[in-house]
């Protein structure tokens, strides 16, 4: 699978990025861009020229009544332009915020659509937690940002020109002043935002230890554990050094943000200097009258704004920019690997027999494994037949069992059911053939009836079936609504949680509902007390019924109730056969069996009085 890696898009290449991304919204910059900086232009000039025009008009002794009616048609004129501009201000600001959940709900979607070795990768979890950060998790940040930043960059340059141009009727001088501070304040400005950009960026790199704890030290089944071996004072001491690195970077920052502001002061005072001597001068020397020189002074003192405002804007954009390349690295990276995933398109039409699977040759390694988790792995699951896979942990039994249904795929080698490949199988096909019960437990928040049928549209009297062949009925009448009792405190306050046996005998029931023609039980005894755990090899030869399955356990004692045992190890089948056959066949088979039965004569007792009972 190919790297998460950043690339760099200058703001000019985001542009059409966003244009693909969100059509709509690049469209109606497009309509926006003109109203607002028609608006804003409107609103300076006339802001400037409302003193003058008084100057003027009470030079001239006008009356009080032409006054009045002058005063109030140029504040209704300035209060409908302040008005468009709250309007336009608004629709930008809703359609940013629209276009940023889209993308948020895009990037929830692209999780859920990559390979399962991908989302279960910690580095790619990170990552995207970090481009969501970044990129669209919040209104201050990427996508939040950057039109607005785009827009009022814009706006402000344009009419610092526009400032610039109607004071050089005053005097060129005075443009050129405008000019030259602007161009001179850019540069520290933008090493400035350098300068921060890299300070967050160190901040940026303790990403992954700092999401872990925090993470961590919230999760619930973690509780136990952080009080018992007294963990708390490690937290703590992680909570300060990030704080400390926090400190530390925003205190260099701020000390940079202090050199920028000093020189941006001295950069106004030369400006202001130069502008408003020489208004002055052209006045006194009556080169200017007085209600031009009103109008040109006024004008002068909203250039710092719009200066100020124009590099801040600027730096907001150049910020956001590189937020959406932090954002793009998974929105990116998620299209390139969805799009060059396995897409089987077949729908096999097997019948009503049960299925025979073959594994040939296959070989797999682990996105971050060094060496091959199996290795040239050949067996067959026999149509109808039961079949126990054993093997120490970690010898990729589990493994096998995600390459079967698809959530993995081999390196090497085919996997076929009745000799068709799965990988030419469409996904949604292929994971309809099997019911699994998974290694660990996931309980949803929702009903136990959502719980075993993973569907809210589900078949009452189905779930009770599978409920009780689960052996659960009576833990469930229990609970205050039956099989409508709401699961985890998550989303209903009074959820109920089960015990981890019950969990176990829940994934059971989940397994039997769906009722698939192959059934995966991967290590479903883990969690059951002996009684439970010889009830359900009681159930297995019920539930197996009819169907192809594969039992996976390290406890030897479950295969007896298997046609065949496949003993794995060292990433391939060291040895299929009976029970006795691999007792004699494989001494490290048997090494194990007799190691194991030592501690299971207590066990097999209270399975015997099980059964007899
Ligand atoms: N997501 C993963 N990434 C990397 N290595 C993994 C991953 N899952 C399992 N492994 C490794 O693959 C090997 C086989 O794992 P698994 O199939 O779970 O074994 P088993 O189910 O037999 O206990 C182990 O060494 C395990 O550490
Ligand atoms: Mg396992």
């Amino acid at each position: 699978m190919e790297k998460m890696t950043e690339k760099h898009f200058s703001i000019w290449q985001n542009l059409p990025w966003f244009k693909v991304q969100r059509h709509g919204f690049a469209d109606a910059v497009r309509w926006w861009l003109p109203a607002i900086v028609v608006i804003q232009l409107g609103v300076t000039l006339i802001s400037a020229a409302v003193p003058a025009l008084l100057v003027r008009l009470l030079g001239a002794r006008t009356g009080l009544p032409t006054l009045l009616v002058a005063m109030i048609g140029i504040g209704l004129g300035l209060g409908c332009l302040q008005f468009g501009q709250v309007v336009v201000d608004a629709f930008m600001q809703q359609k940013s915020v629209s276009v940023r959940l889209e993308m948020f709900t895009k990037d929830g979607a692209d999780y859920l659509h990559i390979p399962f070795t991908a989302a279960a990768d910690a580095q790619v979890r990170a990552k995207r937690a970090e481009s969501m950060t970044y990129g669209y998790g919040g209104d201050t940040s990427g996508v939040g940002v950057f039109y607005g930043a785009l827009v009022h960059t814009v706006q402000n340059a344009f009419l610092i020109l526009v400032d610039a141009l109607i004071l050089g009727g005053a005097s060129w001088w005075i443009s050129a002043a405008i000019v030259a501070t602007t161009v001179l304040a850019f540069y520290p400005q933008q090493s400035f935002q350098r300068f921060r950009r890299a300070k967050q960026k160190t901040m940026e790199d303790q990403w992954n230890p700092r999401s872990y704890v925090q993470h961590s030290s919230f999760q619930e089944e973690n509780g136990k554990d952080i009080r018992l071996y007294h963990m708390a004072d490690w937290y703590q001491q992680k909570y300060e050094h990030f704080v400390d690195l926090d400190t530390v970077a925003n205190r260099s920052i701020e000390r940079r943000r202090f050199w920028v502001r000093s020189l941006s002061a001295l950069l106004t005072l030369v400006r202001n200097g130069v502008g408003y001597g020489l208004l002055v001068f052209l006045a006194v020397n009556q080169h200017i009258s007085l209600s031009q020189f009103t109008f040109y002074f006024t004008l002068l003192t909203t250039v710092g704004t719009t200066g100020e405002a124009v590099l801040t804007q600027y730096g907001l954009l150049r910020g956001a920019n590189a937020d959406i390349n932090t954002g793009r690295r998974f929105l990116d990276w998620a299209d390139d690997v969805i799009k060059a995933m396995p897409q089987g398109k077949t729908t096999p039409n097997f019948g009503t027999a049960p299925l025979t699977v073959v594994f040939d040759h296959v070989t797999f390694t682990y996105p971050d494994g060094a060496a091959p988790v199996l290795n040239d792995i050949s067996f067959t699951l026999h149509g109808g037949e039961r079949v126990a896979l054993v093997g120490l942990n970690g010898a990729g039994k589990t493994t096998i069992t995600m390459l079967m249904m698809g959530l993995l795929t081999p390196d090497k080698g085919t996997i076929t059911i009745n000799g068709v490949d799965i990988q030419t199988i469409s996904p949604a096909a292929l994971r309809h053939y099997f019911a699994p019960v998974f290694q660990e437990s996931t309980v949803f928040a929702g009903t136990v009836g959502y719980n075993v049928a993973m569907t809210h549209d589900y078949d009452p009297a189905k779930v009770k079936a599978a409920i009780a062949e689960a052996d659960l009925t009576d833990a469930i009448a229990a609970l205050p609504h039956g099989i409508k009792t709401e699961l985890t405190t998550y989303l209903h306050d009074d959820g109920v949680t089960l015990s981890g046996g019950q969990t176990q005998k829940l994934m059971i029931a989940r397994a039997l509902y769906r009722d698939a023609p192959i059934l995966l039980l991967d290590e479903p005894t883990a969690a059951l007390d002996a009684l439970a755990e010889s009830a359900l090899y009681q159930h297995y030869q019920k539930m197996a019924t009819g169907k192809t399955s594969l039992f996976i356990s390290h406890r030897l004692a479950s295969t007896r109730f298997s046609d065949r045992i496949l003993f794995i190890q060292h990433g391939q089948i060291a040895a299929s056969g009976s029970h006795d056959e691999l007792l004699a066949k494989s001494p490290e088979y048997a090494e194990l069996y007799h190691t194991q039965s030592q501690y299971y004569d207590e066990d097999q007792s209270s399975e015997e009085a099980a059964q007899d009972a």
